[in-house]
């Protein structure tokens, strides 16, 4: 039995892939709850969901589901280039997939940058990455959907194994 094919490794696919829906889900709610539209179509008044309203609740989260997404594309990586790269490769899809959760990031990463006291960015660059973090976005959701339809996963076992 390889490394790839332990019952430890794939318990662990089992409680990360509820969890990697979870946190993108998390960033998605959070995100826009930055833009901020719960409020104003009365979703934040539905009991329990008041918090959406709330600026800095909705930003805090969003910085801490931040942090945790890249602990979990540091876990990611690992796993695939330690343990599971001999026997499967990454599908079409997958690139696509990290491509645009990069692009996410990056944009990100330059919101965050933009949100710090002494970092002045032109008003055409801030609109750009404010409207490109949105766009990457839009587009990961959509792909996802599509890639969940056909079935498109992340790996494929490459032949011989
Ligand atoms: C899949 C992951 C992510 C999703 C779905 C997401 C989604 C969103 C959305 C929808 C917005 C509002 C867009 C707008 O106002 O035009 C937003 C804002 C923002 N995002 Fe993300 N985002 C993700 C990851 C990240 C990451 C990794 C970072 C930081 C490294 C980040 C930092 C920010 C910042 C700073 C804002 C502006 C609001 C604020 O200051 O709190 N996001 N995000």
């Amino acid at each position: 039995m390889t490394l790839a094919t332990t019952p430890r490794v794939f318990a662990e696919q089992r409680f990360f892939k509820p969890f990697y829906f979870l946190l993108l889900f998390t960033m998605g709610l959070t995100g826009f709850g930055q833009m901020p539209i719960f409020k104003r179509y009365y979703i934040a008044d539905i009991p329990g969901l008041g918090w959406l309203a709330d600026f800095y609740a909705t930003h805090y989260i969003h910085y801490i589901g931040a942090v945790v997404l890249f602990g979990f594309f540091v876990y990611a990586v690992v796993v695939y280039f330690g343990l599971m790269r001999r026997q499967f490769r990454l599908t079409w899809a997958a690139y696509v997939r990290i491509a645009l959760l990069a692009l996410i990031s990056i944009t990100g990463i330059f919101r965050v940058l933009k949100n710090l006291p002494d970092v002045v960015f032109s008003p055409m660059f801030t609109m750009v990455i404010d409207i490109s973090h949105l766009a990457f976005m839009m587009f990961f959701m959509a792909f996802g959907i599509i890639f969940m339809i056909s079935k498109k996963g992340w790996l494929d076992k490459k032949l011989g194994f």
